[in-house]
């Protein structure tokens, strides 16, 4: 049998979109890999051929840390496993380090005191030391730091790791706050557009359209992922603040991709692109009026006719420049009336007379391991399920996330 290689991801505060983005991450660079164990907020992973780790964590925006696992056993092998594993450095100089502890977090104090230990023994000075999340993509930089990750299932699986990279969380803020225009009321979150851009599963130099674009965040995380970007909007002043805040993306991290502009409408794609021409579409289009309270139901329905009156001259208009297989990844709005009802946009009606579908996560059969645990297929399963619910607290709004694709005639 080919060797097998082990990997943890720590995932961030909404784990099914965590978990969809790195299957499409793996899938897109054809890595073949199997899912072994979810744990709480660890997801742990097999794969048949190495993961450039750091890439990895750099492109996933949902994953908080990713690294690769020394020792898988059971509880009462693992405290011996690692006094006997010699993966520390013996330099002489000072290690920094912490341990982590994800699903049984009782052991945490344990496991600090087993590795003072296993330092002491080995002569190998050591400080224990707590490294914020923002500051870990940095630390990590260095040798002379260790981040050791324990994960316990309940039955007492343990995997111990070594976290390799880290999602730089303050080149985000720097992304998101010091760009020419930012406007809190448009604009899309710098790590869901991320999140959005993978989901998409674009090859490289591969283009992506974001036919309501805004003020380009969308746009500018498909241009730092090295894709070709297409951006449209109706508004004229949005065109004009996008492309300034483009042009600062390129200058600013010298991103490769290339990027084009049009001011129209997204129900009339034909009259910019060709026919069968795009390879992806991610967007968060008009999701409707700015609500301050609750709508009543009658409110939320007459939103809610409007909406998908734009959303499906939208699709018709997508279906012709949409290359086949292309995949698009839509944020759609779910409305909460005053009174609890819940009013969804009618999408499969909408995509009724095109030749997109909801995208099936659930074909992707490889990422299954046969062998595995009823319960760990099934929390899997559910986690899988399109759409994905995405809402943040200070919005008012419902948001659904929708990976569709154009089938072949
Ligand atoms: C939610 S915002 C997009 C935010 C964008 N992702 C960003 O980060 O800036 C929706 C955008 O769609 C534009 N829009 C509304 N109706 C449109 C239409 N029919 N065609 C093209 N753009 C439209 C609006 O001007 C607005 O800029």
């Amino acid at each position: 049998m080919s060797k097998m290689f082990f990997y943890f991801f720590i995932l961030g505060r909404n784990p099914r979109l965590s978990i969809i983005e790195i299957l499409r991450y793996l899938t897109t660079k054809e890595i073949k890999s199997q899912i072994i164990n979810l744990i709480g907020s660890a997801l742990v992973i097999e794969t048949e051929t190495t993961l450039n780790i750091r890439n990895c964590a750099d492109v996933l925006a949902g994953t908080i840390k990713i690294g690769r696992i020394w020792v898988m056993s059971q509880e009462q092998d693992i405290d011996n496993l690692l006094q006997t594993a010699s993966f520390y450095l013996e330099d002489g100089n000072t290690l920094k380090y912490s341990v982590e502890c994800y699903g049984n977090l009782n052991k945490l104090k344990h496991y600090q005191r087993l590795f003072k230990q296993i330092f002491k023994d080995m002569r190998q000075k050591a400080i224990k030391k707590n490294i914020p999340p923002h500051a870990l993509s940095n630390a990590l930089q260095t040798p002379l730091f260790i981040d050791v990750v324990i994960i316990e299932d309940e039955s007492g699986n343990i995997y111990v790791g070594r976290t390799v990279g880290a999602h730089d969380i303050s080149l985000n803020k720097k992304k998101y706050e010091k760009r020419p225009y930012i406007d809190k009321k448009i604009g899309t979150s710098i790590r869901l557009s991320r999140i959005l851009v993978n989901f998409c599963g674009l090859k490289p130099e591969q283009s992506l359209l974001d036919p309501f674009c805004g003020i380009g965040t969308i746009l500018q995380e498909a241009l730092l992922l090295g894709f070709d970007a297409i951006g449209i909007d109706l508004e004229k002043m949005r065109i004009s603040q996008c492309e300034k805040n483009l042009e600062w993306v390129k200058k600013t991290f010298t991103a490769k991709g290339n990027y084009e502009l049009f001011k129209g409408n997204a129900t009339n794609l034909s009259s910019f692109l060709d026919k069968n021409s795009i390879d992806g579409i991610v967007t968060e289009p008009e999701l409707g009026p700015f609500l301050r309270d609750l709508p009543t139901i009658k409110e939320a329905l007459k939103i809610k006719r409007k909406l998908q009156s734009l959303y499906e001259r939208f699709f018709v208009a997508v279906d012709k420049i949409l290359k086949d297989n292309g995949k698009i990844v839509i944020v759609l709005p779910q409305f909460e009336t005053k009174t609890g009802e819940i009013i969804d946009i009618a999408i499969e009606e909408i995509i009724g007379n095109t030749r997109l579908r909801i995208y099936d996560m659930k074909r992707e059969k490889l990422f299954f391991k046969e062998t595995q645990a009823d319960k760990i297929n099934r929390q899997l399963q559910t986690a899988l399920e399109i759409p994905l619910e995405y809402s943040e607290k200070w919005h008012r709004l419902h948001r659904l996330i929708y990976l569709l694709e154009k089938r072949e005639l």
